[in-house]
């Protein structure tokens, strides 16, 4: 299983984790969803999200996902500034990673901005690659990487991804 850091928890988000996630959103992306958005996500089917909360019960860092078919596209993941470099995303990945093959997912996909060079490191080390490249993807008309982790059910992919 996924582990969390200590002294960290995660669980489901619910409606009133909402505030918080649309402030940390609002923190850390320059075009963040609005709080309305987040809210069609919470309870719908076909989803994988997790809030992490500090000892404090502040936000720490969110993973929303949804599935397309037999893809679990991750929508967005955060951590909070305070809480970034202590494995919080990495965990909340390796979560989803768990989710898409317990599911029979057969891989997991993210857009990302191609001037986002800590999230795509991130991203490789979980074994993901650049898939493609969607021009103007973001409002402010940066481009997107489209970067795909297969799930593969092999040792070796276990050995070097896990
Ligand atoms: C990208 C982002 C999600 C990474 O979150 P994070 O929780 O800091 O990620 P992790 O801690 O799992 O890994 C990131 C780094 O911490 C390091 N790390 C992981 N576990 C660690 C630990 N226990 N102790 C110290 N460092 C650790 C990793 O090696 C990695 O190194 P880096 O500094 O070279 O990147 C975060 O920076 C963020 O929210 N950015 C703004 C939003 C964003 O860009 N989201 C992605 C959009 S596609």
């Amino acid at each position: 299983m996924a582990n969390l850091p200590e002294p960290f928890l995660w669980r489901e988000p619910q409606f009133s984790d909402l505030e918080a996630v649309a402030q940390l959103e609002a923190l850390v992306f320059p075009d963040p969803w609005p709080q309305g958005l987040f809210a069609t996500e919470v309870g719908q089917p076909n989803r994988f999200q997790r809030v992490v909360l500090a000892p404090s019960g502040e936000l720490a860092a969110y993973l929303f996902a949804a599935w397309q078919v037999d893809d679990l596209h991750i929508l967005k993941v955060a951590t909070h500034p305070q809480y970034q470099g202590r494995g919080l995303a990495t965990a909340l990945l390796q979560a989803a990673l768990e989710e898409a093959e317990n599911k029979g997912g057969r891989s997991l996909t993210l857009e990302v901005r191609v001037s986002n060079r800590r999230a795509i490191e991130l991203y490789r080390r979980l074994g993901y690659l650049i898939a493609g490249r969607r021009t103007r993807y973001y409002q402010d008309g940066e481009d997107a990487y489209v970067m795909s982790r297969p799930i593969s059910r092999s040792l070796l992919d276990r050995f070097l991804f896990r």
